[in-house]
């Protein structure tokens, strides 16, 4: 008898050890791990994984750091800043054995366009169409984060961005809220990869949830009024496709929507997000957005905003330290409810146990040297820059430049420059790793012609002192190349601009080079559309190459030479004059369409959405519909065969359009619903397909959400035609 009750007793204290081991078994179901976690955690422990602290060196101007030995070993996460795996792991190792039940941390940064091999802007890359290589680009940017200890990242932004003015229109993929759906979902199978558990994947975060690209005028952080229909229409696409997609986690924004702040936001961020996509990872707050609701008026003191945000549905305090100072007061004052406690903390610890983090809390400490910029790498760098440079203009032929160039002036404050190039955001990137135009140019055409080179000017300083040697570097050259743009920090956070032209001193630079009588092509590089009423007129051809990370002389000069074919298209309207501001392709229709145009300038914008040119030309056939009536259920295949009908190879993007003029509610003139991207030798041709599916592609959206499709005329509109079909 006593044997068997020592059995039973040794049979029990097995059971109460396997029990206890649950959440460390990493064979059993997550959904086990983290609810056996949890019921074994304090109320300190599980508020502790509510917050975010800081690491490292912090780099973001806007943003103040903290000392590392303030770290509790049971915060749940932290903004690392810094690239070394060596110290991620000490902090790391403080977290597993120091902490009660060793939880890991889990280290965000925000990799946007690259960690350290820099990869065009956002808004460059959505110039490209070439949503598959900026997956590769995402991928790059993963292993690389991962490597320096990185698990998160705050990226993508996918905010539909209206006004170039607002200097954050650089981060995300422009005006449409199609391409930043399409390219939102990309950057998010980069970054998670197959499945997040993989060593070299990342967390990603969408953000900013939601709106924040309506900042009015252009002002950064500033109040959005978003109609519900709008919020529907343009902002929650993308959000809604990227959380399909299974983006792990999401960022609350600064803006309010229409008086709600979206940090506090119960409808965005609960009714719609987790009860109806049932996203089942976390909401972190941005940087003091939690504190920043007592500024937008709705929340009397730090507590308040806390529990307004935390009620809402934001599980992680971005390093406000409002969660831990007052959760313990508020769920005694029954204000929060445990198991809203509960069920963040779950969500938090999901995230971690899907990265594996548990099970592999240590980055494996690889030498620098083989961590970053390995061949294939840049490889993708030069690929995507190239594809995303867009040729706006291109009077006479004047690129490629031809054989019979002999003498080249380059010009400009950007000719020689590295740094801006690598544009805002630009992670861990450093200058040195960027090829500037220069350099480009030396490689690529330095034994076949001279090149001059002067800078002519700065940024924005008014000296005029470079002018005498530009225009003698002009006068003996074949042609001059003008280099302008914008400094790195006039786009991103904080870096809003009440007009879009370039300074008036490179606008001067162009004006007195015009007097030489030589021919100008203008290269940009910018991160937002620029105002470019004056400059245009004066050049014969214009190269916009964005912010290109640090490919970009080397995909410029390949362009410049002939060597490859410009193929980019814009993703944002260019206005002609910031007064014309907003300008998007796909507006309403006005209720009179031939008047209420401005008396001043041009109504039509400069470059509208789509615009970029080729060094062949690309003709396209007539559009063939597989039916012209069709029930709601059927689906309407739709092609149109483009031929190369110039003499060199060329890329073309074919954008499908859908218009839909008579219709319960007033709908945008047309709307982007797919495309595709093909190469062409000279001379082939190609059969480009839409398969229209009307419940996805023709329906429209109520201010909640809900599709409706009409029957009635629809049309399917391409390049400049456009042809009518009918849902029955
Ligand atoms: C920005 C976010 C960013 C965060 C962390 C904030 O100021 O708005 O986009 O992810 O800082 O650096």
């Amino acid at each position: 008898m006593k044997r068997i009750l020592a059995l039973l007793a040794l049979s029990f204290l097995v059971q109460i050890t396997v029990s206890a081991q649950v959440y460390k078994d990493k064979n059993a179901p997550i959904e086990s791990r983290i609810k056996d976690l949890v019921s074994k955690m304090t109320f300190e422990e599980k508020v502790l994984q509510l917050n975010q602290y800081l690491s490292g060196n912090n780099t973001n101007v806007n943003n103040i750091g903290e000392a590392i030995k303030l770290i509790p070993s049971g915060i749940g996460s932290l903004i690392y800043f810094s690239t070394d795996p060596v110290l991620r792991n000490q902090i790391q190792k403080k977290a597993m054995e120091e902490s009660r039940l060793g939880i890991p941390i889990l280290f965000g940064f925000d990799v946007i366009h690259g960690f350290r091999t820099v990869f065009p802007i956002s808004l460059a890359q959505a110039c490209s169409w070439n949503p598959e290589l900026v997956t590769q680009a995402c991928r790059v940017a993963a292993k690389e984060a991962r490597l320096s200890g990185v698990d998160w990242t705050f990226s993508p932004l996918i905010d539909v961005a209206r006004d170039p003015r607002w200097g954050r229109v650089s981060e995300g993929y422009g005006e449409d809220p199609y391409t930043n759906a399409v390219f939102g979902v990309a950057t998010v199978k980069g970054y998670q990869g197959k499945s997040l558990s993989d060593p070299y994947s990342v967390a990603a975060c969408l953000k900013h949830y939601i709106g924040y690209g309506m900042s009015q005028g252009g002002r950064d952080y500033h109040s959005s009024d978003i109609s519900a229909q709008s919020l529907w229409e343009t902002y929650m696409p993308p959000y809604e496709a990227c959380v399909k997609a299974g983006a792990a986690t999401l960022m609350s924004s600064f803006n309010d929507i229409s008086g709600v702040p979206a940090t506090a936001n119960h409808y965005t961020l609960t009714e719609i997000l987790k009860d109806r996509w049932k996203h089942d990872g976390f909401v972190v707050s941005d940087w003091d957005a939690i504190n920043q609701l007592i500024a937008q008026g709705v929340a009397k003191d730090r507590k308040e905003a806390g529990l307004k945000a935390f009620m809402a549905g934001v599980e992680m305090d971005m390093k406000d330290n409002i969660y831990l100072e007052n959760f313990k007061q508020l769920v005694d004052e029954k204000k929060i409810p445990m198991r809203k406690i509960d069920d963040a903390v779950s969500r938090v610890l999901r995230v971690k146990f899907r990265l594996g983090l548990f099970d592999h809390p240590y980055t494996d400490v690889v030498a620098e040297s083989a961590r970053y910029l390995e061949t294939g790498s840049k490889a993708i760098a030069l690929k995507l820059a190239t594809e995303s440079m867009v040729l706006l203009k291109n009077n006479s032929k004047t690129l490629p430049l031809t054989a019979l160039t002999k003498q080249i002036a380059l010009i400009g404050p950007m000719a020689k420059d590295k740094s801006n190039l690598l544009g805002s955001w630009s992670g861990h990137g450093y200058a040195s790793d960027v090829v500037s135009i220069f350099e480009g140019l030396e490689k690529e055409l330095g034994n076949k012609a001279k090149i001059n080179y002067a800078k002519g000017c700065d940024f924005d300083s008014l000296a005029e002192t470079g002018f005498n040697e530009a225009i003698s570097a002009a006068q003996k050259s074949d042609v001059i190349l003008v280099c302008l743009g914008e400094r790195k920090q006039w786009t991103g956070e904080n870096a809003s601009r009440s007009t879009i032209a370039l300074p008036a001193i490179q606008e001067k630079l162009v004006l007195e080079l015009k007097k030489t009588g030589k021919p100008i092509v203008l290269i940009l590089s910018n991160g937002r559309p620029l105002e470019l009423a004056r400059l245009e007129p004066l050049a014969d051809a214009i190269v916009e190459i964005w912010q290109p990370g640090i490919a970009g002389g080397s995909a410029l000069s390949g362009i410049l030479s002939g060597r490859t074919n410009p193929s980019g298209k814009l993703s944002i309207t260019f206005p002609l004059t910031t007064g014309q501001i907003p300008v998007y392709y796909d507006m309403r229709q006005s209720s009179r369409p031939n008047s209420g145009k401005y008396q001043d300038i041009p109504t039509e914008p400069l470059y509208w959405f789509g615009h970029g040119l080729s060094y062949t030309t690309f003709t396209y056939g007539k559009l063939n519909l597989s039916a012209t009536k069709l029930k709601k259920t059927e689906k309407l295949t739709v092609e149109v065969e483009v031929s190369n009908t110039g003499e060199v190879s060329g890329t073309e993007t074919v954008l499908w359009y859908i218009a839909d003029p008579a219709c319960s509610i007033s709908r945008p003139m047309k709307e982007l619903k797919h495309f595709e991207k093909k190469e062409l030798a000279a001379g082939a041709k190609s059969v480009f397909r839409f398969e229209i599916d009307p419940a996805r592609d023709l329906s429209y959206t109520d201010g909640n959400g809900k599709r409706f499709l009409e029957a009635g005329e629809y049309y399917v509109v391409v390049n400049n035609q456009k042809v009518k079909f009918e849902i029955e």
